[in-house]
Parts: C-alpha cells; sequence; structure tokens
C-alpha cells in the first residue's frame, strides 16, 4: 500500500528562534508506566474506543503491508522524505506499552511522544487536537487491549535538518492550533456531532484541504477545497464541490455509510477505507458528518440546481451528455461522429455499460452525473479507466475491468477529452499526457469497490455480472 498524504514544513526558518522558541519548543518527558493489563479495562469503554479508532482510520496509517494490525512501518511519503508510522500496540519495548494515558492524550492534543519528542504531522495531531478528553480514554483503552506486536519500524528517511524533531517546534508555532473542540451552541448536537467527528478523528481536511509550500494546511475558503493525496484528487466537499448533482444530507449518508450512491457513484481510491470503516459504525455517525458535511457545503447556486435539474428530469429520456448541450452549450453532439477518435472508443468500449440505462448498482453511473468528469483534475478517471474497478477480495468478475493493455496514452487523453465535452459543461482539461504517464507506472492503489452497504455495486450477493 502507498501512502497517505502528509503535512510537514519546511522548518529551517524558523529554527534560529532563540532562547524564547527554545523554551517552547522544550517538551517534558512523562515518566513511564508498566503496562495496564487487558483486564483493567472496561469493555464498554474498548468498544467506544474501537468505533473512534474506526473514525480515526489509525489502523490504516499503522499497518504496513503484511504486517500486523497497529504495529507500524507503512512508509507515508511526503515531498520531504519518507516517515513511517509507529507501532502503537502496547508491546513495552517497540510499541506504546509503557504510555500512560496522559502521554497518550498529550501525543493526539499537542504532537508529542511519551519522551517529550515533537511528532511530525503525518500523524494527523493537527486534527486529533479537537480529540475529547474522555474520547482520547476509550481510544487508550483500546489500543492497550490489542496484541503486544514486537516490531521496531524502520528509521524516517529525512534530511537534515527536518531529521532533527525541534525543527517541528517551528512548524507547530506557524501552523498548529492546539485546542479541544468548542461546539457551536447556535447548531443542534447532531451538526456539532458531525463537526466533532470531522474536522477531528475523521481528519477530512488531511485529504480534502490543499496545504502550503510547508505541508500545513491552507483555511479559510481553502479549508474542505479540494486536495490531492496518492495519485487521486480529493474533491471540493465545500461551496466549490463539483458534483453535477448537488449532494444532500441522504445522499452524503449513504455514501459515507457505504461507498457508494445511486446518483454519485462508488467511492475509490484513499476514501475507500474511510467509507468502509464508517460502514462499521451506526448509520447515525454517517449522519452527523453527512448534516456538517452539507451544511459546509451550502445550498447549491441557482445555476447548480438548474443543471441538476435539467440533468435529473432527462435522465431516463436521453443519453448521457445530451442534456449539457441541449442546454445551451454550443458544442455540437459528437457521440456519433466517426472522426472523433474519442467517441469512437467510448461507444465501442465504455457505452455499454455506462449509457445502456442499466440500473445501479449493476450497470455503471450514468458519466454526466459523475464527478470524476467534472473535477478539477482528470486523475481519478485516468485511474479507473486504467486499472478498472476490481471487485472486491473474494467476489467473482470485475465490476469494471481496466483498459490499461487496451488503450494506449493517446487514446486515454482523446476519450478524456471527449467524455469531458460531451458529458461535462466545464473547460477542457490541461494536457493529461504526463498523468496517464504517471499512473500507468506507479498504478495505483485502492481502485477497488466496497462491500459495506447493502446497496453497494461491489457487494457480491447483490451483484449479477455486468456483462
Ligand atoms: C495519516 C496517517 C495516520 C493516521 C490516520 C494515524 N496516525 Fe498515528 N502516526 C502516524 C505517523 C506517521 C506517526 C509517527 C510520527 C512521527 O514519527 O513523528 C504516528 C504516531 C502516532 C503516535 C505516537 C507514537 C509514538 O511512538 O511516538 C500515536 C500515539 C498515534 N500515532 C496514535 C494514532 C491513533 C490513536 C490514530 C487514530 C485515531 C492514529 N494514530 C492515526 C500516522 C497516522
Ligand atoms: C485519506 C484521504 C481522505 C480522507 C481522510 C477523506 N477523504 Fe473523502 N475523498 C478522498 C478521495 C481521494 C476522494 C475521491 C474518491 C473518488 O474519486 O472516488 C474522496 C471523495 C469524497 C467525497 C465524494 C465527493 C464527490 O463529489 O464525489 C465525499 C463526500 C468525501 N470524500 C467526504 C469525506 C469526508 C466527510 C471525510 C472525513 C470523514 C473524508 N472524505 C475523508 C480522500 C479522502
Ligand atoms: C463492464 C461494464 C463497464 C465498462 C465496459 C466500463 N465501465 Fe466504467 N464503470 C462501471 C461501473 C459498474 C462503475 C462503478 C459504478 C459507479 O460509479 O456507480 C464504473 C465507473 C466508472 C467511472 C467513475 C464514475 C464515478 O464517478 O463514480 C468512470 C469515469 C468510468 N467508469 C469510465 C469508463 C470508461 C471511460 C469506460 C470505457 C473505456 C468504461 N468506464 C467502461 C462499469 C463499466
Amino acid at each position: 500500500m502507498k501512502l497517505r498524504q502528509v503535512g510537514l514544513g519546511l522548518l529551517v526558518l524558523v529554527l534560529g528562534g532563540g532562547v524564547g522558541f527554545l523554551a517552547m519548543a522544550w517538551e517534558s518527558e512523562i515518566a513511564p508506566t508498566t503496562r495496564p493489563g487487558p483486564g483493567s479495562f472496561d469493555p464498554v469503554l474498548v468498544k467506544q474506543g474501537s468505533d473512534l479508532a474506526a473514525v480515526g482510520n489509525c489502523v490504516v496509517c499503522h499497518t504496513a503491508p503484511g504486517g500486523k494490525p497497529f504495529a507500524g512501518g507503512l512508509a507515508l511519503p511526503t515531498p520531504f522524505g519518507t516517515i513511517y508510522s509507529t507501532n502503537i500496540t502496547p508491546d513495552e519495548a517497540t510499541g506504546i506499552g509503557r504510555w500512560s494515558e496522559a502521554a497518550f492524550t498529550r501525543s493526539m492534543r499537542e504532537g508529542v511522544d511519551r519522551e517529550g519528542n515533537h511528532l511530525y504531522p503525518a500523524f494527523p495531531y493537527d486534527h486529533f487536537t479537537l480529540v475529547s478528553d474522555e474520547d482520547n480514554r476509550a481510544l487508550y483503552a483500546y489500543l492497550m487491549t490489542r496484541e503486544p506486536v514486537a516490531y521496531e519500524p524502520p528509521p524516517n528517511d529525512l534530511p537534515f535538518p527536518l531529521n532533527v524533531r525541534l525543527t517541528l517546534a517551528g512548524w507547530k508555532l506557524l501552523f498548529f492550533r492546539e485546542g479541544a473542540f468548542q461546539p457551536d451552541p447556535a447548531r443542534d448536537d447532531i451538526w456539532n456531532r458531525g463537526a466533532y467527528l470531522s474536522e477531528g478523528l475523521g481528519h477530512c481536511g488531511a485529504c480534502h484541504t490543499p496545504r502550503n509550500v510547508l505541508g500545513a494546511a491552507r483555511t479559510g475558503e481553502a479549508h474542505w477545497g479540494g486536495g490531492e493525496v496518492e495519485g487521486w484528487t480529493a474533491y471540493a466537499i465545500n461551496g466549490n464541490s463539483p458534483a453535477p448533482i448537488p449532494w444532500n444530507v441522504d445522499s452524503l449518508t449513504h455514501y459515507l455509510h457505504t461507498g457508494w450512491e445511486e446518483r454519485h457513484g462508488v467511492a475509490r481510491g484513499p476514501m475507500v477505507p474511510v467509507n468502509s470503516n464508517l460502514g462499521t459504525l451506526p448509520e447515525s455517525e454517517s449522519r452527523a458528518i453527512a448534516t456538517y458535511v452539507a451544511s459546509m457545503m451550502g445550498e447549491p447556486s441557482p445555476e447548480k440546481r438548474a443543471r441538476a435539474e435539467r440533468l435529473l428530469a432527462q435522465e431516463t429520456a436521453h443519453a448521457p451528455g445530451a442534456l449539457v448541450q441541449s442546454a445551451g452549450s454550443q458544442v455540437a453532439p459528437r457521440a456519433h461522429d466517426p472522426a472523433d477518435r474519442g467517441a469512437a472508443i467510448y461507444a465501442a468500449a465504455c457505452s455499454t455499460c455506462h449509457d445502456a440505462g442499466r440500473p445501479l448498482p449493476y450497470g455503471g453511473l450514468r458519466l454526466d452525473h459523475s464527478t470524476a468528469i467534472y473535477g478539477p483534475t482528470p486523475l481519478n478517471p485516468i485511474n479507473v479507466i486504467l486499472h478498472g474497478l476490481p471487485a472486491p477480495e473474494g467476489a467473482r468478475g470485475p465490476i469494471m475491468p481496466g483498459y490499461s493493455g487496451a488503450l494506449d496514452d493517446g487514446q486515454i487523453a482523446d476519450l478524456l477529452a471527449y467524455m469531458r465535452r460531451t458529458f461535462s459543461d466545464r473547460p477542457p482539461w490541461e494536457d493529461p499526457a504526463a498523468m496517464i504517464a504517471h499512473a500507468r507506472k506507479e498504478g495505483v492503489d485502492g481502485v477497488r469497490a466496497l462491500d459495506s452497504g447493502s446497496d453497494a455495486p461491489a457487494n457480491p450477493s447483490k451483484r449479477e455480472t455486468p456483462w
């Protein structure tokens, strides 16, 4: 598995800060304790911790490929070098077995380890700082009752001076605001629950917020304004959401909980573990997050609403593309123009599944409903076209075949240009040649669909072969 996106700064600038800086930068050690026995924790608390750990995706980052859960060692590439996640099993020598609850809570709240070293923000403590003491207690109980694993992750591979943890104090000074979550009294409990989960433990912004050159999340309008992670676009989930059919609380709830939604399609790439984890919790948690996300997106503009109404009103009457164009675009429909290479490829390879009017979940999404076609970059459709959407393990047959063997880079570029022009009202993408070549070479992780929801297309018990 390749890596979580990471925030991490070039901190050199701040290193020269002198005595005041050093005083601020210094953190004390918290004395080691003997490991509390697993039986000393209330099982109810442990279960709460298990649910919270799912929201925080702890196991995703803290497990190396083929490694034991929570034992760490996953490589997180950053623009500055590679950071390895740590062992957070209760092993006394290599894990956090000798950490007290206070030491654990401090690491989540302040990004400091038990010995007092600053931690890299590849560990998303800039979000986890919002987690309440009670929830940290539950997470601690959960981690301390996992099986201890003796495993020492590889050392980080970072250049000087970034390998000096003290430099992180400078990054924190600039970008890190410590503090527990403050509920908004003007909002109801569900909204506040959603805000708490998604801004804090769920760390949605770690992927959905663009970063500055020092690797810190940008603020203000940029908050949740869309980012890039592991070769995928994590779309804007604020007022700039590019989704052609605007999201609402119900559709978001369904998507977050199952990884699929009828008019928005299936989640892929680094979003997949987020959905699979949320799918293990009561749906009310996804609904709370959805309530907050929908409020961040706000009401769609009249233009977006009108476009969506057109798309929905005509979805049974027209082949995809017809309505975007009939609604004022000057571009003539080209689907049947034999001179258009992209159109010919689409008609031959794609339209049977995407235009045949097959009801979801078995057919492909109508592509004029797809955020992938309206998004700011063609990264996600490139990944899907090259690698397809393999069925989850243990299920039969692909749900969408990959075309890396069948189509060359030029053909994929033509296909993308055709889809963008035909299925969206957005301006053409910039030349995708470099992105296609890169995605082909690197491959992508997580181009797979979920198997967690009753309606998810990947659910083998619900699926017939799409051929
Ligand atoms: C996006 C990836 C990512 C996620 C998600 C993540 N962590 Fe980590 N975590 C890391 C990395 C990387 C480090 C090591 C940072 C360093 O070495 O400075 C780390 C360090 C830690 C540490 C400090 C351990 C030590 O030995 O110093 C603790 C405790 C921790 N994580 C707990 C958690 C918990 C609990 C969760 C879920 C709520 C979680 N992490 C989710 C990446 C992640
Ligand atoms: C590890 C990175 C990562 C994290 C963390 C993450 N997302 Fe995503 N998210 C993505 C990516 C990448 C996509 C695009 C997936 C695709 O193309 O199918 C995505 C897609 C989405 C979409 C679909 C948007 C659209 O218009 O199609 C929504 C909604 C969403 N995420 C909400 C959330 C919420 C809410 C959270 C926090 C609870 C979250 N995400 C956490 C990476 C992430
Ligand atoms: C065997 C049927 C099948 C074929 C052939 C097929 N697809 Fe798909 N495709 C799917 C299914 C199923 C999905 C996932 C459905 C969903 O997202 O709801 C999908 C998803 C997609 C998506 C993501 C949509 C989204 O935003 O969720 C894109 C883009 C896409 N296909 C493009 C193509 C292109 C381009 C071709 C031809 C080169 C093609 N597909 C061929 C079945 C197919």
